[in-house]
This record gives C-alpha cells, structure tokens and sequence, in this order.
C-alpha cells in the first residue's frame, strides 16, 4: 500500500508518466486509486495534464447515456494528441459495454479494460510498452498515426470469481478510505447496466478485508467506507463472517472511529446491519437505500424483488433504532409506463420515510438492459417536469429534517476550511456536512474529531460553533 508519496519501481523507464481521469461512481473512484497504485508500482509516475502524459486514461462510467456521452467527448477532445506520440486507454463502465467497438469510434485507443479484468493490468501495460518498442524500431521514421493500431483488451474476465485485490492502492485521502468488499452485481434491474459491465457477484474473504481495514487503522486512518454495488448481498468465500459480522468487526478494529457502506439493496437489508448499528458505536448513523420508486407496479417492472410493504418495513426497523439513523435513497423518473399516479405515489413516498437525502435520476435507456425492450414512451420534457416536482418536495423535507439539529452537538470529521467564509468544514456521523465557526487562534486539523454546535440549517447542510 502507498499513501501519500509513492513508491516508484526502479528498474525501467522512470519517465513513463500517466495522466488518469475518473467518472462515475464511487466503485470507479476507488478502482482508480487500485489502478493508479499499479502503475506507480509498474514505475509510472502520475501527472496532473494530459499535456505532460504518455498514457492518458479514462475510468469511465455508462449507468446513464449522458455519463456515457461525456467519455467519448473526451476522448474526440484530445484525439490530436495522438501525433505527439502519446498513448490512450479507456478503463471502467464504457470499456466493458462498448468492447472494441470503443477502437473503430476512437482509433487512437490502444487499451479497452473492463474492471473485472483490472487484474491483468500490469501484463497489459507490458504489452503496451512492448508494442510501442516494436513499432518505435520498425517504423522509426513513419508519424505516429501512421502506424498500425495497438489493440490490447481486457473484456473476458465477467465471469471471473476473483476481486482485485492489490498491496498497491494510492488513497488519496489520509484519513478515510474506502474497501472494496464485493464486486459485480447478480441483481439484474430491468433498467441497469451494472451486472453487464462489471459481471458477477463476488466477495472477499472478510479475512482480507480485516487485513486491509487493520493495514489502514495502522497507517492512521480512522474512518473506512466499505463499498460494492450492493455490500449487503455480501458472502464471504469462507464462510467466516455475514455482512452485519464483518461491519461490526471493522468497527471494533482499534483506533477506526468511524465505519459507512454502500450500497445495500433492500432485498438483502436484514435487521441485523440496524442491531449492529444499535450496538457498535463506530458503525455511522446513516443507511443509504434506494427505493427507485414509490410504486409496486413500477417496481415489478424494474425487477427489484421488493414491494413498498417490504421496503417501509427495512425503514421502521432504522426508525426504531437506538440512535436515529440518517436514511438516504435514489429514485428514478419516467421509468417506461410510469403513470402519474405511479409518480405520485413516489411522492407519497417521500413524505413517509422522510429523506435525509434523495439522488434522483431521469430514466435513460441503457443497452443489454431488459427495460430497453419496453418502449421509452415518456417525453424526456415529462421527465424533467416529475424531476423538479421530485426535488421541490424532497427540498421541503430535508428543509424540516436538517432544522431539528439546531441546537445539538455533533462530533464532525474536519475535512478543511474555507477561507473565504472563515468557515471549518466538517462531516458528521449521518453524512452531513456541518460547517462551522471556531475562535481564530484554533488550528484544526483535517482528519481530527471536535464537538460542534450546530446554530443555523439549510437544505443541504448545517453551520455551527466549534464546542471547546
Ligand atoms: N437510468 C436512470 N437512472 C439509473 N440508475 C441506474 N441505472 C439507471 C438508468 N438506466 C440510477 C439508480 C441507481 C443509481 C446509482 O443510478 O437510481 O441507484
Ligand atoms: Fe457508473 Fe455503475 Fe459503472 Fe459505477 S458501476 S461507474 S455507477 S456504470
């Protein structure tokens, strides 16, 4: 594992340089800091422009058509870059859909990677350096788009029941970090295009994932987010630990002070992860559960393997709980066939649970998904109108819901400062963010832990006074 300067393999070429940008999801962000980690190790050094790179990467993502879009904009953007020698390669979401299809849109690509192949990485960048050597001696004096194209993939490994796992992940943050715990998706919404491009379901042993967790609470992390497309489908290869298990023993792991996953699907959300919330202090008050919809009818044709009924119920248990858990969702508009009346009972829905957070998304029709086959009927105008209704309510809600913090002390996670403000930023247990005031002679530091009072609330976020 590296953290903060890295450490660089000395034999080859030092110069070899990267320049990765991300997309997407968490998943993705966390994967970039795996494939950053193994070309460092490879003797890559990562640079901040794609001026200063040989290897430009992309991690991309395709959960809608507009995250999709922005990646080939990107990757037309810096097609002329080509004649400066330097080399391309498309990671994640998109390069596992689009396959080869990516080198006949964007010929100057030579790598296409799905990340269930990201194991194969260090080989693949073998390839790479090879074939630029053997094009570099047989056509020396011929322009660099000239040359026969270098194709490498890595788009075979869906099937795979192997995670990757790597010593050499580059966190960025010195204080929290994140833990793949299972990858791909077995789920099959009708709308989602996950279980395609990171294929099947597979856990770590919770040995492992204690080993990194231990690892990190050795380097001074205090706060681990364990992450997978739905963490609470969890199973651990040896049969040792559930997820409730291995989330209550990641928090009893000395010196972590906090412990956040995501995401769970509510098909698998078992009353055990609220027990050991109930019992664990360092397990975060905050369960993020998409719902998708509000509608029964809606939700058997997004396959989601659950009724409102049944969703409510998971919802009571966090009401129920010891501490009160902050309880987020996503949901999506204009799913093919949703009436207005299948929309208002989303709304409904909104006023029951009481969101501390909605991420709420336009239905966009993905390829391989089942929902393509249904008729995509709904004028993306509508869409947008159920949108802005979607979030003029939620906004009413979480209006109400950040007021009843006013006047509580909450422990925060100092992420900053914003000077501009004078203002400390900081984080609390429920994922929200409390920014505050703090006499001028304290100097706080990103990463510690302080009381805060909070004073004012806004929809998104609470200000306070640091409590000495
Ligand atoms: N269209 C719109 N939103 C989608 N999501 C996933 N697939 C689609 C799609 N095809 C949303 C879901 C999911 C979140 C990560 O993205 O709400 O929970
Ligand atoms: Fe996007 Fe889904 Fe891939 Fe994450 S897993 S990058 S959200 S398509």
């Amino acid at each position: 594992m590296t953290r903060g300067g890295y450490t660089v393999k000395m034999s080859g070429d030092l110069h070899k340089t990267f320049y990765l940008e991300t997309f997407g999801c968490q998943m993705n962000v966390h994967d970039s800091e795996k494939v950053i980690g193994t070309l460092v190790h490879e003797g890559y050094q990562q640079v901040e422009t794609v001026e200063q790179a040989d290897l430009i990467l992309y991690n991309t993502c395709s959960i809608r058509d507009k995250a999709e879009q922005k990646v080939f904009h990107r990757l037309a953007d810096y097609k002329k870059l080509l004649a400066q020698g330097k080399k391309f390669g498309v990671l994640g979401c998109v390069a596992q859909q689009e396959g080869e299809k990516i080198f006949e849109r964007a010929p100057h690509v030579s790598v296409v990677c799905g990340s269930a192949s990201y194991r194969n990485l260090a080989q693949m960048l073998v390839q790479l350096e090879a074939g630029n050597q053997a094009a570099a001696q047989e056509l020396g004096s011929r322009k660099p788009e000239a040359r026969s194209p270098l194709r490498i993939t890595g788009l075979d490994d869906r099937e795979t029941d192997k995670c990757f796992e790597t010593e050499f992940t580059a966190r960025t943050n010195p204080h929290r970090g994140y833990i793949t715990i299972i990858e791909g998706c077995d789920k099959f919404c009708a709308y989602c295009v996950v279980p395609f491009t990171r294929g099947k379901e597979r856990s770590r042993t919770s040995e492992s994932v204690l080993a990194e967790a231990r690892q990190m609470a050795d380097l001074g992390y205090t706060e681990i987010q364990l992450l997978g497309q739905n963490v609470n489908s969890y199973k651990d290869p040896a049969g040792k630990k559930s997820f409730a298990e291995l989330l209550a023993a990641v928090g009893e792991l000395p010196g972590i002070r906090r412990v956040r996953f995501t995401t769970s699907h509510p098909r698998d959300f078992g009353r055990d992860i609220v027990d050991a919330i109930d019992a664990i202090a360092t397990l975060c008050d905050h369960v993020h559960l998409p719902v998708q919809s509000g509608s029964d009818r809606v939700l058997k044709a997004m396959q989601r393997l659950y009724t409102c009924k049944e969703y409510l119920e998971r919802i009571a248990w966090m009401k129920s709980a010891k501490r009160q858990i902050s309880i987020t969702s996503d949901i999506i508009v204009g799913f093919p066939g949703e009436t207005e009346e299948d929309f208002s009972e989303t709304l409904s829905l909104l006023d029951e649970v009481g969101y501390d957070a909605v991420f709420t998304f336009k239905y966009s029709p993905r390829p391989n998904t089942p929902s393509l086959a249904l008729e995509d009927a709904i004028p993306d105008q509508e869409k947008s109108r159920r949108l802005e209704v979607l979030m003029a309510r939620q906004r009413e809600i979480q209006i109400k819901r950040y007021q009843k913090y006013i006047g509580d002390t909450l422990e925060v996670m100092v992420e900053g400062k914003n000077d501009a403000r004078r203002q400390w930023i900081g984080r609390t247990s429920h994922n929200k963010t409390l920014n505050f005031t703090a006499p001028a002679e304290s100097s706080l530091k990103p990463g510690t832990y302080v009381k805060v009072k909070a004073t004012q609330s806004f929809p998104n976020s609470l200000l306070g006074e640091l409590v000495i």
